[in-house]
């Protein structure tokens, strides 16, 4: 799908446009949308509307065909509900998907859209650029890529141009909107993409393909190096498991040489059977997902690549499988990690804080500004916050609250909401062990909480984040597949620093 900003104005008319279809707003109560105004000239749009064959429900569309005084060879009329000077986010979200997906079954291979942009509630113009983007590459997103025989390929429009002012504030947001949608379609790849391909050998070949395409360094760590760096806790998850494990290092450095660096530490496990302590077979299959934190770290890079953000941003991806065999870890068993501190492994499915503990540690050398990282961390999360919003923990000072707001502003921007969580000394007290500094799961309750506490042991030399986003990168069923979330979050989240960075340097 391709997108491009077209502004009207009382000489470049919409109803002069040439192309195959003109989407309008109509609403409710009868009336028009300016655009819907400005196409009416011959009343075929109010009469539609007068006879009842569209209500202005939001989502309900009607086509017209060769309107009078309108070039477009078609007009879709759009409801977006009740018109009370403003549109709601929920009328527009509903309007725009309805609008693509009609498009998706025209003879039109390009279009305009032109319902009113600026005018939902609460939200910008940016974010209603994002929405119609989104939109249009969910749309045209195929899974197919594993099948011998090809689904067929998505018909009608291929082109379209936004009706909005073309002013720096609305191309700039039309990039970032193409960038992030971009990354996010990496991330739905890498996820979907079955665990018998994608390796930790592929993910890391995908950030050194990024690397070549965004001019990222790129720096790939194997065993023998990671032995050498003592994360005796990553590799104690690798044990039973044929594949190499990977760890991953991207860097972005589009802002100055000094300035601390945003690290994004992703959770890369390419498979995770539960290794000894075994997870129950149905359903097992999801458990390709759990690379989610590492997919939403590469696309993220590949969103902010595109977009050559003028800030430093470091990837870091410890990736593995987790599979059980004569070599595997043993619950029970004591190892050592990077920073010193040593872990009883009670339940060997416990696995991604094991990874992350050493990611962590390693992120200490970057002298970060924050460290975020993110993982399809506990199953805990999903009963905790279902399938709507990621898990949010920080610690519980004026930095980290300001951090967590920071945050949630952020994806709430996005569309890709957090909630916040608590961790603490309660929670971390749960975790005591007999034999070793540290237990790898915490006495019942709160499982989500003590797996964040667990991570918060070791990330005391900087500001850090933790998003939980085992209810969000991906979904089951009959839509089963990767969503591509929190790349809309983080990258709007690098976004907001970049801003801020360049404000602090002019004061
Ligand atoms: N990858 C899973 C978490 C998960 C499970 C995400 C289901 C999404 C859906 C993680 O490695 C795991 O197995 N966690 C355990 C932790 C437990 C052993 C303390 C869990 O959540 O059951
Ligand atoms: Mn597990
Ligand atoms: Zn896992």
């Amino acid at each position: 799908m391709d997108f491009s900003i077209k502004a009207f104005d009382t000489k470049n008319t919409i109803a002069s446009a040439k192309t195959g279809v003109v989407a309008v707003a109509v609403f409710e109560n009868k009336k028009l949308s300016q655009a819907a105004k400005a196409l009416d000239g011959s009343g075929e749009i109010s009469a539609a509307l007068k006879s009842g064959d569209i209500t202005g429900k939001a989502g309900t569309t009607l086509l017209l065909r060769g309107v009078q005084g309108v070039t477009a060879e078609r007009v879709l009329l759009v409801g977006l509900g009740s018109d009370d000077g403003a549109v709601s986010e929920k009328s527009f979200v509903s309007g725009v998907s309805a609008t693509i997906k009609a498009f998706g079954a025209l003879g039109a291979s390009d279009a305009i859209i032109a319902l009113p942009m600026t005018e939902v509630k609460e939200r910008d113009v940016n974010w209603a650029i994002r929405c119609v983007v989104q939109a249009g590459h969910e749309a045209v997103f195929r899974t197919d890529g594993q099948k011998s025989k090809k689904d067929p390929a998505p018909a009608g429009v291929k082109k379209i141009a936004l009706a909005v002012p073309a002013t720096g504030e609305t191309k700039l947001a039309l990039a970032q909107a193409v960038a992030i949608a971009n990354g996010m379609d990496l991330t739905k790849e890498l996820g979907n993409l079955s665990a018998n391909i994608c390796t930790p050998t592929h993910l890391a070949n995908t950030a050194r393909q990024l690397g070549k395409d965004y001019k990222f360094d790129v720096e790939v760590l194997d065993r023998k190096q990671l032995e050498a760096l003592k994360m005796n806790s990553f590799l104690s998850v690798t044990n039973g498991s044929e594949q190499p494990p990977k760890f991953i290092i991207i860097k972005h450095m589009g802002g100055k040489a000094k300035d601390a660096p945003v690290v994004l530490v992703g959770k890369g496990i390419t498979f995770d059977t539960g290794g000894i302590s075994l997870k129950a077979g149905p359903g097992m299959d999801e458990m390709k997902y759990d690379m989610g934190g590492a997919a939403s770290v590469l696309g993220t890079m590949r969103a902010i690549g595109e977009m050559n953000l003028k800030l430093n941003v470091i990837g870091v991806i410890a990736s593995c499988e987790n599979m059980p065999s004569g070599r595997a870890t043993k619950p029970g068993d004591i190892v050592t990690s990077m920073n010193g501190l040593t872990i009883e492994i009670l339940n060997t499915d416990a696995e991604g804080r094991l990874v992350l503990c050493d990611a962590l540690t390693y992120a200490e050398r970057f002298n970060p500004a924050v460290v975020l990282d993110v993982a399809t961390l506990t199953g805990a999360c999903i009963v905790a916050l279902g399938h709507h919003k990621s898990g949010l923990f920080t610690r519980d000072d004026d930095a980290h609250n300001a951090l967590a707001d920071e945050i949630m502003a952020a994806g709430k921007a996005a569309g890709d909401t957090a909630w916040r969580l608590p961790i603490g000394e309660e929670y971390n007290e749960q975790l005591k062990s007999n034999f070793a500094d540290l237990a790898n799961i915490g006495s019942p309750g709160g499982a989500s909480c003590t797996a964040a506490a667990f991570l918060e042991n070791f990330t005391r030399k900087y500001t850090w984040a933790h998003l939980d986003i085992a209810g969000t990168a991906w979904k089951s069923g009959g839509a089963k597949g990767a969503t591509g979330r929190p790349v809309p979050l983080l990258s709007n989240f690098l976004i907001g620093r970049t801003e801020r960075t360049a404000r602090t340097t002019r004061n």
